[in-house]
């Protein structure tokens, strides 16, 4: 399955995402990594990789966030993409994205959903004492960082950790399940069910 990564950093999940699909046996191949930020540390990394790049601004749409979208889709397409993967892609999307690509698009979330959706997912993990903290792959819906769970990882939270040393923690945890979340939906070995994902058992 032809894939698009959509970052607007430093793009280290769409590494893994990478990484994985050059395994030659991997279902799914990372055909294009597209940012929001033309400055986005990730899209030097995808050209290391020798994977086609694109550069949609959101800047260039005066706040008109469906026509941001539409110009974004409209990439997805002209490049025959089968499955979005969203790794660090800070914006919000409405309806039409979402919509376009319903079952076809993931996320990665630092955290484990639905706790702490939104930012600052480690600093409230903290003020919130939690002790299991991780992160979660879900299919995206209309609601932000909602939608089918595919895969969670978790990790403990030591009374030492600061937002920093959680935020690695947890970080080494999303480049080990994206992957796997990736291969599971390229290979068509999920389905939904009452709105929920069933994957059997992800590491097998
Ligand atoms: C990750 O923590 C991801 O879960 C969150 O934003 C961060 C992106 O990091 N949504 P990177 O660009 O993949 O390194």
């Amino acid at each position: 399955k032809k894939t698009a990564v959509l970052i607007s950093g430093r793009g280290s999940n769409m590494g893994a995402l990478i990484s994985a699909a050059m395994d030659p046996n991997y279902p799914a191949e990372i055909a294009l990594v597209l940012s929001n930020r033309p400055d986005a540390k990730g899209l030097e990394r995808a050209v290391e990789f020798g994977i086609p790049t694109a550069v949609v601004d959101h800047h260039d749409f005066s706040g008109d966030r469906e026509a941001f979208e539409r110009a974004v889709d409209a990439v997805l397409k002209d490049r025959k993409i089968d499955l979005v993967a969203l790794a660090g892609f800070m914006r919000i999307l409405t309806p039409y994205l979402v919509n376009s690509w319903s079952g076809r698009m993931i996320n990665i979330h630092p955290a484990l959903l639905p706790s702490f959706k939104g930012l600052a997912t480690h600093e409230r993990a903290l003020e919130e004492g939690v002790k299991v903290h991780g992160a979660t792959v879900h299919f995206v819906s209309a609601e932000m960082d909602d939608g089918p769970i595919i895969i969670q990882g978790a990790v403990p939270v030591l009374d030492a950790d600061t937002p920093d040393s959680l935020a690695a923690r947890v970080l080494k945890v999303e480049h080990t399940i994206y992957p796997k979340a990736l291969k599971l939906i390229a290979s068509g070995k999920t389905k939904i069910a009452d709105s929920r994902v069933l994957s059997g058992n992800p590491d097998l």
